[in-house]
């Protein structure tokens, strides 16, 4: 650790489960003051009785406008002020069996809360920072945002017009010393990968889970697994001052799946401790469409 975030305050929606609460975890660890914007007090209290003052909870929903413009206040009436602003809740919608059938019912939910939700928190933070010398914000994406594939494409669309979305806040900002990136994580185990299977049955629930897992990891060239901190690191490089100079980018946090297809199928790699550097042989794996998150 670096205590590089020492006397600096963000806030981390969707910070009480996945990739949030590893964020949360290696904020304070870097010496931040956290506050949680989330719709799940239980778990956001889990995350306080772990981090004592450092961190606060404010149950909110980021696809209301106005409860994201109280979170911004809450931070700063709590610890002072606000540096970073992580917009990272997200949902993924229904899975559909088919675009045919989808009811479109999803849409106006799955972009309030990840696109809206991010526009929300990019603009209040940002009026709080252009104030007070400017800050860093960090808009979570997905790999669906950066690759066409069959499947949540109300999710894909939303993820896609936060990348778009980053870019022009990133421009627009640089003159008040605001910088603005995006992070596109891909097959990260998180609830999330099963929340579109929600109402299933459970046994379904399971085997979607596992095809979901699977069709991922076909897509990915490295041998190892991804995990939420392997994200969270990424926000606190984006946060601190070593990335004083990064503005307006996409980070792929996703295995190399959005570099191109694998050249080894996964039960052909080598575990990741023992991968050598040889080169490949030439079976490429046949996936018909990335079913990316
Ligand atoms: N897990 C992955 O592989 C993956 C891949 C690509 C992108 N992402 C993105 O990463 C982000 C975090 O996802 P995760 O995998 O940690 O999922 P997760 O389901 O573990 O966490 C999402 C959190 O967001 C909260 N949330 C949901 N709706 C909200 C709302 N309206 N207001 C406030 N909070 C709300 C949930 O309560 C939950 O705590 C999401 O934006 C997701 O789209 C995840």
């Amino acid at each position: 650790m670096t205590d590089e975030l020492v006397g600096k305050v963000a806030i981390v929606t969707g910070g009480a489960s996945g990739i949030g609460r590893a964020t949360v975890t290696k904020l304070v660890a870097e010496g931040g003051k956290v506050v949680m914007g989330d719709l799940d007090p239980e778990r956001g209290a889990e995350a306080i009785a772990e981090h004592g003052d450092a961190v606060v909870f404010l149950r909110t929903d980021v696809s209301d406008p106005a409860q994201v413009e109280q979170l911004v206040e809450h931070a700063v009436r709590t610890f002072g002020g606000l540096h970073v602003m992580v917009n990272n809740a997200g949902i993924p919608g229904k899975m559909h069996p088919s675009l045919l059938l989808d009811d479109l019912g999803d849409f106006h939910r799955v972009l309030g809360v990840n696109l809206l939700g991010v526009m929300a928190g990019t603009k209040f933070a940002a009026r709080h920072m252009a104030e007070h010398g400017g800050g860093s914000i960090i808009n979570v994406s997905s790999v669906g945002g950066l690759q066409a594939g069959g499947g949540v494409q109300t999710y894909r669309a939303s993820k896609a017009g936060v990348i778009h979305f980053t870019k022009s806040a990133a421009i627009e900002l640089a003159q008040y010393d605001i910088r603005v990136n995006c992070l596109a994580p891909g097959n990260i185990p998180t609830p999330l990968l099963t929340t579109s299977a929600a109402g299933m049955p459970p046994d379904k629930v399971e085997r979607f889970a596992k095809a979901v897992r699977a069709s991922m990891n076909n897509d990915r060239p490295l041998p190892r697994e991804g995990e939420p901190e392997h994200v969270a690191d990424a926000v606190v490089y984006l946060a601190g001052d070593r990335a004083l100079y990064v503005t307006g980018t996409v980070l792929p946090i996703d295995g190399g799946t959005t570099a191109g297809k694998p050249l080894k199928k996964p039960e052909e790699r080598k575990p990741a401790e023992q991968n050598s550097a040889e080169p490949s042989a030439m079976s490429r794996v046949n996936v018909s469409g990335p079913v990316t998150r």
